[in-house]
């Protein structure tokens, strides 16, 4: 194994490794684990990472790791994993083979590849690649049943990704230890209910009780036979008004995407009191302070119906997260998706933990509102969880 770990060690540090098949389980007996993995590098966020793919008899996941954990990640799967392999990099082909008692021999050849200039992986990387048929997306006709994602469907399958991505981002801010409750308040037909549930649960393997609820009893029974359908356990749909859900008593994320008006303000009081670790919100047409809105210094901008109109949406969200920050959250506000696609693309994102000083935090917020003349819904709905109103 000595002159494989060289081999691997050198192919690290040069970086020049273009593509890597690694197959022939060691193992053949074990049900339910990958048969082969499949290395290739790609650009993320401007940066080069090795994208895993492992490829299990029913399904596909990924791994993008940065080029650091190459080294180890292969000699790993060498020693405990993979008998054969063909490493492609700009210098030559080398051809792995592994024995049973682990006497390695390794042909060289030629490099059969060139290593291009990552430029067809400066694609988007999507979580859910098209070119392979995720279940829940075949299903909801998405994608056909070969990945291919339908022309028409192609700003849903980006909306879903992008979706992804932010729960990627937050997912270690949930409990790691015991099986995580996700409400997704106005969940409508569910898409990204349908995501969350299978990048959480069949794709990172995470404990799952998530519920879906809607007014919408004909939507929410249509969720359900799907859910049904696709085996997803532990994901159930509920009809019910955002206000009045109190099944649960303990939730760790809730889910806001696109719901009206207040209904996000009703959603994000829950979250708060549930002391939920992980808010993703995207409100839908904030209609609350168009009618509040008053400052005599904003009359150029508020006269004018449609900047009034846009104007109190981002006050009103800028009101939201600032009234997180001072119930103990981190709040960020994110672009969910090109405003290309949608104008409702604002995320609230909130992580429990401080923002800093929540005297301080409350003064700057009394002093926005008042400025506007606007008694917002969250406030009131929160008075009991706020310092003192002056
Ligand atoms: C624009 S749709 C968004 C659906 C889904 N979340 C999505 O992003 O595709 C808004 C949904 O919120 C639901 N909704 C609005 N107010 C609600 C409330 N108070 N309680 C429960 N659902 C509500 C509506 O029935 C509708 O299905």
């Amino acid at each position: 194994m000595e002159t494989l770990r060289k081999l691997i060690h050198q192919i690290a540090e040069e970086g020049g490794l273009i593509s890597a098949t690694l197959s022939q389980r060691r193992n053949k007996s074990e049900e339910q684990a990958y048969t082969k993995v499949q290395i290739k590098p790609v650009e993320l966020k401007g940066q080069l990472h090795y994208q895993l793919a492992y490829y299990f008899s029913n399904k596909v996941t990924h791994e993008n790791i940065l080029p650091a954990l190459l080294e180890e990640r292969l000699a790993e799967l060498f020693e405990t994993t993979f008998r054969q392999a063909l490493l492609c990099t700009v210098d030559a082909d080398y051809q792995v083979l592994i024995s049973k008692k682990f006497k390695v021999s390794i042909l060289t050849k030629a490099p059969s590849k060139t290593a291009g200039s990552l430029s067809h992986n400066r694609k988007k990387q999507y979580i859910l690649e098209e070119g392979q048929a995720v279940p829940f997306l075949v299903e909801l006709g998405i994608m056909n049943e070969d990945g291919k994602v339908f022309a028409k469907r192609f700003d849903k399958f980006r909306q879903i990704n992008r979706f992804l991505e932010m729960i990627q981002d937050v997912a270690g801010d949930l409990p790691q230890d015991r099986p995580v409750t996700i409400v997704d308040f106005g969940c409508g037909k569910s898409y990204l209910t349908f995501a969350l549930y299978h990048y959480l649960s069949v794709e990172r393997r995470m404990r799952l009780n998530v519920v879906g609820l809607d007014l919408k009893a004909d939507v929410i029974e249509r969720c359900s036979v799907l859910a049904n359908k696709l085996g997803y356990e532990n994901l159930r749909f509920l009809v019910g008004d955002i206000a009045d859900y109190d099944e649960l008593s303990r939730v760790d994320m809730v889910v806001t995407l696109h719901a009206c008006d207040t209904a996000t303000d009703a959603a994000l009081e829950k979250a708060v009191r549930w002391n939920a670790s992980v808010i993703l919100s995207v409100p839908c047409c904030q209609h609350e302070l168009m009618g509040q809105v008053k400052s005599p210094v904003l009359d150029p901008l508020l006269s004018h119906g449609i900047l009034k109109e846009r104007f109190s949406a981002l006050a009103t969200d800028a009101i939201r997260a600032k009234l997180l920050d001072i119930m103990g959250y981190r709040t960020q506000l994110l672009e969910f998706i090109d405003m290309e696609h949608t104008p409702k693309n604002i995320m609230i994102r909130a992580v429990k933990g401080s923002s800093g000083d929540r005297e301080g935090l409350w003064k700057e917020y009394v002093q926005f509102r008042q400025f506007l003349s606007a008694l917002p819904y969250l406030e009131n709905a929160c008075r009991d969880l706020l310092p003192k109103a002056d």
